[in-house]
């Protein structure tokens, strides 16, 4: 089935509450029913990518806030210019493990502005058709960090995570559909296959 154009779907949340999984299933599902899924996740594994990966896992040392959101940055557009448009361009469904909700959020919690983030993404990212953002609380989430990883990257701290999602909350842009992930995975994605039945037209 070809749909008449390309729809960007984001997932968002801070770590460990199970979206990449959910990313998973949903593009499972929409690949199921013959839909054209394109799977894409920031940080990439390009240059920019790369970098921050080190970062994630070796600390930020002396890197300033400023700098850490142009890796960003750098890394986003790579990926707008490289995978996002090219697969929107031939009416896939994208679906993204993260976009500039997280910048805003993650390097907002270093002290940034986060509209000014936004707004700084907006001028070259594509807009999302639907953020899901995914709802739990910073304790839950640091005990499933733990139980499921033996290194604790530098991001992945409590207090910094509940910054994280008290800018989280914060958002309100109606593209934005908050998902709680606390129940079980099928129900969670039980949720998420209505949200997109009420966003793509799916065969009946
Ligand atoms: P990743 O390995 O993708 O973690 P997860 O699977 O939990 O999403 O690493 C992403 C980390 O990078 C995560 O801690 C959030 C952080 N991040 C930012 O700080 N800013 C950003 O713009 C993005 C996209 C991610």
């Amino acid at each position: 089935m070809k749909l008449d154009r390309g729809y960007l779907i984001v997932f968002e949340g801070i770590d460990g509450t199970g979206k990449s999984t959910h990313c998973r299933l949903l593009g499972d599902y929409l690949e199921s029913l013959g839909l054209q899924v394109q799977r894409l996740f920031e940080p990439t594994i390009g240059y920019w990518g790369m970098k921050i990966r080190k970062l994630l896992v070796e600390g930020r040392g002396d890197i300033s806030p400023e700098e850490e959101l142009s890796w960003f940055i750098n890394d986003r557009k790579e990926d707008v210019e490289q995978n996002i448009q090219p697969a929107l361009a031939k009416n896939k469904i994208v679906i993204l493990d993260r976009y500039y909700y997280s910048t805003a959020a993650y390097q907002g919690a270093l002290g940034l502005n986060p509209e000014k983030i936004i707004r700084e993404n907006e001028a070259f990212a594509p807009k999302p058709d639907r953020v899901f953002l995914f709802t739990t609380t910073p304790e839950h989430c640091l005990e499933r960090i733990q139980s499921s990883r033996e290194k604790h990257s530098a991001f992945e701290k409590l207090e910094y995570l509940k910054k994280v999602q008290t800018i989280f909350d914060s958002f309100s842009d109606p593209v934005i559909r908050r998902i709680d992930s606390i129940p079980p995975a099928d129900e969670v994605h039980a949720h998420l296959r209505r949200e997109v039945s009420d966003l793509l037209p799916l065969p009946k």
